[in-house]
């Protein structure tokens, strides 16, 4: 064990600061000196940019991951009536959009080993009113999608955080039928907020673009087919996830390094355990996901946050079981219990992590949470 530092952090280490650098505000100055603010060139090139990346036929500039998703739902007719199976452990959007057309979330348990979605549970609660399957990849590891695409049901695959993730060798982004991007300011491609969607359906990708916007007719006239939403990216956020795509590698680095250190200080942690990540996997390391067993770490899960808050060591949660937060709860009364989902949401925290920290920043943290860990388990 290394030995204890009795050293706080004099300045508050924010848990995921945006690594933006001179390129990025260039890029921005440039989109505003071009006259171009909205949706142009910039967005244009970015889906381009992501098409290629993912190996997709298209992709899909949104203003959000949040529209990623409802869009493509709303794109694949989905209304009053349907279902759509999905994860409990997940940021609310997810089953949001659902809601917001209609149609019914049906949460099923997740695996204990990644809290991604149980794909055995998922294809059980298959009944003929199921129209599409959202799995959602946790911080970054890819969810099992090969069993989800197997029932033939459209599988819409949240990867907000697994923007450069391949699953058993495929880039994620090329293996559901539509894969959805954030690129809210804290993702592996920040722009402050944007999403994307990336699909090979010619016919999804249409109708998400009329949906996005106004369809423009021909000539002076305007004639639309769908009640639109406006969730077009402007070229100002499209500028700047272009900057972030090229240095996507680098981050990546960072994140690996930051990772390994993690990974071999919580080795030394009874009680507190990082999410698994499947060697056959790339994981795009967004997130460091560790759980805590109150008994064996010698507090709980907030206990540990409000500690490392202390030591000036910021943290979040990803995520609390949505199915249990009170809109839900009220909306939804008959959900049964998801009992692996409901223990994680008691003990998930996420540490640090972004390529803007410094390798002296993660040594912060790291130190931190072995004063806090032998504070607790004294
Ligand atoms: C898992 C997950 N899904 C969806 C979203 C929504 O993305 P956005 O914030 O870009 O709307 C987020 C996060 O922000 C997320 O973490």
């Amino acid at each position: 064990m290394q030995k204890l530092s009795s050293r706080r952090r004099t300045s508050f280490l924010s848990f995921q600061p945006p690594a933006i650098g001179p390129e990025e505000i260039a890029a921005v100055t440039d989109t505003l000196a071009s006259g171009w603010l909205t949706s142009g060139p910039r967005a244009a090139e970015l889906e381009a940019r992501v098409a290629e990346l993912t190996g997709a036929r298209h992709g899909v500039a949104l203003a959000s991951g949040t529209a990623a998703l409802h869009l493509s739902l709303a794109g694949l007719g989905i209304g009053p009536g349907d279902e759509v199976i999905t994860s409990p452990i997940t940021w609310p959007a997810t089953g949001n959009v659902v809601v917001h057309l209609g149609a019914r979330p049906v949460f099923v348990d997740v695996r204990d080993e990644d809290l991604n979605i149980d794909p055995t549970l998922a294809i059980a609660a298959i009944t003929p009113r199921t129209k599409a399957i959202m799995p959602v990849d946790l911080a970054g590891q890819p969810a099992d999608l090969d069993p989800l695409v197997a029932t033939g049901i459209p599988v819409v695959e949240d990867a907000a955080h697994a923007i450069e993730a391949e699953y058993r060798g495929r880039k994620v982004g090329s293996i559901a039928h539509a894969t959805c991007f954030s690129l809210y300011a804290t993702k592996n491609v920040a722009a402050g907020e944007g999403g994307m969607v990336t699909t090979d359906d010619d016919d999804l990708a249409t109708s998400i673009r009329e949906y996005r916007l106004m369809r423009r007719g021909d000539g002076s006239l305007y004639d639309i087919r769908v009640a639109g939403f406006k969730a077009n990216l402007s070229d100002i956020h499209a500028a700047i996830a272009l900057c972030q795509l090229d240095k996507l590698e680098r981050h990546a680095e960072i994140r690996r390094r930051h990772v390994e250190a993690y990974d071999a200080a919580v080795e030394e942690l009874p009680g507190i355990t990082p999410l698994a990540r499947d060697p056959r996997d790339r994981h795009s390391l967004h997130l460091y996901v560790v759980r805590i067993d109150a008994e064996v770490a010698g507090a709980d899960r907030d206990a540990y946050q409000r500690a490392l808050a202390e030591e000036n060591i910021g943290t979040s949660i990803h995520f609390l079981p949505v199915h249990r937060l009170t809109y839900y709860r009220e909306r939804f009364p008959d959900q049964p219990p998801l009992p692996i989902a409901e223990q994680a949401g008691t003990e998930v925290l996420s540490l640090p992590l972004s390529p803007a920290h410094s390798d002296g920043d993660i040594a912060d943290a790291i130190d931190a949470l072995r004063r806090v860990h032998a504070a607790f388990t004294r």
